[in-house]
């Protein structure tokens, strides 16, 4: 699989088959993903993969919270800063409703919020969830190196057959989580990465891009 198709072909895949991943394959990914770039190659992520009973538990204690209507965890980074606006409030709200009308959740749907955080405390059915912890004392140079390693974790992914979903929302969950991988205090959850190989059958989703001469500008070139 070429570069390209890598890219076009990542997608926050949310309904995975239960098809057991070889051990192997997630080496040879995260031991390649090891050359992603760093800012001064600090490669300040820690990643934690996890699958099997301790999955099992985890998903069982995570879907519990989400099942009581648990706000979760104090979020120790914004997600989005307050007050987004045009054109990123629209971008959001196209990509947000799309996503869970497809998994069958509908806007209005007084149980919404409690079903996409089922859902995704699921971790939507995936046999293994990579979670991607930072060091607590790092800023927003390798948060940025963070997020160019989830991306090469999961393009990496795609030549192995496998699909990913990246999840903040395991931030809601971000005590119980840290207990069962045995995160300490001085790291940070920046995501969970859910991974498998999709579902067959079930509608694929593609999410709309803004046009590249929106986000891109050439000068002299
Ligand atoms: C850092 C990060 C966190 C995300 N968190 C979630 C999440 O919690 N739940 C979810 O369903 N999708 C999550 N997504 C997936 C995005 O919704 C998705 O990437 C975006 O809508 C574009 O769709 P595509 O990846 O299918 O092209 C996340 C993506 C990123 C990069």
């Amino acid at each position: 699989m070429d570069v390209y198709e890598a890219v076009d072909s990542r997608r926050a895949v949310r309904v995975f088959s239960d098809e057991p991943i070889p051990r192997e394959a997630l080496e040879r990914v995260l031991a390649a993903a090891t050359r992603a770039p760093s800012s001064g190659n600090l490669q300040p992520w820690h990643v934690y993969v996890v699958g099997g009973e301790q999955l099992a538990e985890l998903k069982r204690r995570a879907t519990a919270r989400a099942l009581a209507g648990d706000p979760g965890d104090e979020r120790e980074y914004p997600m989005y800063p307050a007050g987004l606006t045009s054109p990123y409030l629209d971008r959001f709200s196209a990509a947000a409703a799309q996503r869970y009308k497809a998994l069958g959740i509908e806007r209005d749907d007084p149980d919404r919020p409690m079903k996409i955080a089922a859902l995704n405390s699921e971790a939507f059915g995936a046999p293994v969830v990579l979670f991607c912890y930072l060091d607590r004392t790092m800023g927003p140079g390798q948060w940025a190196d963070a997020g160019m390693y989830v991306q090469t974790v999961m393009l990496l992914l795609r030549a192995e057959g496998l699909h990913s979903c990246p999840q903040v929302m395991w931030t809601m969950y971000r005590k119980t989580v840290s207990q069962m991988v045995g995160a300490d205090d001085g790291l940070v959850l920046f995501c969970g990465v859910s991974v498998g190989f999709e579902k067959e059958g079930v509608p694929r989703l593609r999410t709309g891009r803004a046009d590249m001469a929106e986000t891109v500008s050439f000068l002299g070139v």
